[in-house]
């Protein structure tokens, strides 16, 4: 794609998506020489804007504060213009695309001699890719599609739409939306954006368990005691409470983030990770995990809401402008999964997630069973138990909890880890934001870190039952305080999944020794 004429018409260009993140991506990507140095960056959106208004209001999301001037911005600034228009207008999408068609060098002296046939040029100029990215809401996704399809799609090269989500917020309006948009755009056009994939932990999952041949053998329900996937956040809705509100924290980063991360866990071994008909392989194994899982049942969900902190500091979730005094949702929720295959029979797959917790993090924990032996006790206890632990924020790691000799003159076994902390290992790693990494995967036509239709459908399957019934407020959430770790029923509930916690270990603490 470098030799070509590249466009990318950020769709929704004035909203807040946008400007934290995909302006933000395409600058990295310029920088580092990934986008063809005339690329053209056109944002589209309802607001009536000049191309100076756009990239003041963009600057500030793109250098850090008080920083010295970067001719790189001001470069990547000058590839950047807006055209405003209504997202389902064919006539305003037209004359913006006309103007493409320009920046492109495919109209006027430069025009392009192309061979309909295989849509390659012939003679002359350099064939143009297009990139619609949709930082759009949903409401508006199918007209602006309909309106691409019919002015908008190159005819020298290829054209891809990012969407992002919410694809959905029930298996019923997640079918019609993905076959509504299918039907002016088939999958090979449709890249579903969900950031988690793009995280260089979750990207090293699948390197991780198949490129080792010690993981594979003890990856199952004989070595597995459970599998917890937690993701906390120690700031609560912030402002975004009218769209938290309709979501909730399933939706909002259970049944999206963690479950994207959970399939790379638990699928099987793809026919092929890299090469050609790899993004159907892996997608292939996810979407077969994901249908061996019954929907999440009620008996194992722990729901939670925050109350504002005892001192006074900080709000409660219904303190948020756009929540509702007699709100329902959860801000917080624990439920646990089963995956109805001779891999994982019985072994519970536990998701924690929630705002306004004690702290910021991400992680995927798998616990293994207790060792066989009763020749060694731990203060009288039997060994604790290993425990893999991929992190996958604030900070990268993977460690191995693990059972040494405790150094010294003592014979006793201590909790110790085998650790990999990337910022130690890989002190001066370029390490990409998520949204870098994945519109990268958009430009080499790479499918695989994106969500297929069916994948998306499987996964809105298993939670939608119970999505109903909290809907209805038959699960009312239990509150909690801002700054605590959530409702004691939710450690209750993983505790009777047989999770185990060794409160003699605590990595933080070993790390900083
Ligand atoms: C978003 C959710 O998709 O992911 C947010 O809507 C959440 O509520 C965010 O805060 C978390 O992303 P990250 O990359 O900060 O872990």
């Amino acid at each position: 794609y470098l030799q070509h004429a590249l466009s990318i018409v950020v769709v929704g260009a004035s909203g807040d998506l946008a400007k934290k993140k995909t302006f933000p991506a395409l600058l990295d990507l310029y920088r580092h020489d990934f986008l063809p140095k005339s690329v053209t960056i056109c944002g589209y959106s309802r607001s009536k804007m000049s191309d100076e208004d756009l990239r003041t209001k963009i600057k500030p999301y793109l250098v850090k504060k008080d920083a010295a001037p970067d001719p790189v911005v001001e470069k990547f600034l000058g590839r950047v213009y807006y055209r405003s228009g209504g997202y389902g207008s064919v006539e305003a999408m037209s004359k913006m695309v006309a103007d493409l068609e320009v920046w492109e060098g495919q109209t006027g002296d430069a025009s392009l001699i192309v061979d309909p046939e295989s849509k390659t040029v012939k003679h002359g100029h350099r064939a143009a890719n297009r990139v619609y990215y949709f930082a759009i809401p949903p409401n508006v996704f199918l007209d602006t599609a309909a309106s691409i399809k019919q002015v908008g799609l190159s005819a020298t090269g290829f054209t891809r739409l990012v969407v992002e989500k919410p694809f959905g917020h029930d298996y019923d309006s997640a079918l019609k939306l993905t076959d509504d948009l299918g039907a002016h755009f088939d999958e090979s056009y449709v890249y579903r954006i969900d950031h988690y994939l793009g995280k260089e932990m979750t990207q090293n999952l699948l390197v991780l368990r198949f490129s080792n041949t010690m993981f594979e053998p003890i990856w199952n329900r004989d070595s597995v005691q459970s599998v917890t996937f937690t993701f906390k956040e120690n700031f609560g809705t912030e402002g975004r409470g009218g769209y938290f509100d309709r979501y909730g924290i399933i939706r909002d980063v259970i049944q999206n983030h963690l479950m994207q991360v959970f399939t790379l866990i638990a699928m099987e071994q793809p026919i092929r990770v890299s090469g050609s008909g790899s993004a159907d392989y892996v997608r292939d194994a996810k979407v077969a995990v994901l249908k061996a899982i019954e929907p999440v049942r009620a008996e194992n969900v722990v729901l939670g809401q925050y109350l504002g902190s005892d001192d006074g500091t900080q709000p409660g979730y219904k303190d948020d402008a756009g929540v509702p005094d007699d709100s329902n949702t959860p801000t917080f929720a624990t439920c646990v999964l089963f995956v109805k295959n001779r891999r994982w029979d019985g072994v519970p797959f536990i998701f924690k997630a929630g705002k306004a917790l004690n702290e910021t993090k991400a992680e995927v924990r798998v616990q293994f069973k207790d060792v066989p032996s009763g020749s060694f006790l731990f203060d009288d206890k039997p060994l604790p138990r290993n425990e893999l632990v991929m992190k996958l924020k604030p900070e990268e790691s993977i460690y191995f909890k693990t059972n040494v000799k405790a150094p010294g003159l003592a014979n006793k076994p201590i909790q110790s880890e085998l650790d990999l902390s990337y910022g130690e290992r890989y002190p001066s790693l370029y390490n990409p934001d998520a949204y870098t990494r994945l519109v990268l995967e958009v430009l080499r036509g790479k499918q695989a870190t994106f969500v297929r239709s069916d994948e998306l459908l499987e996964s809105w399957k298993i939670f939608t039952p119970v999505l109903n019934l909290i809907d209805a407020g038959e699960i009312p959430p239990l509150p909690y305080k801002f700054g605590t770790r959530g409702p004691e029923e939710s450690d209750e509930l993983i505790e009777k999944m047989g999770y185990t916690y060794n409160k003699n270990y605590d990595w933080e603490e070993a790390h900083k020794e």
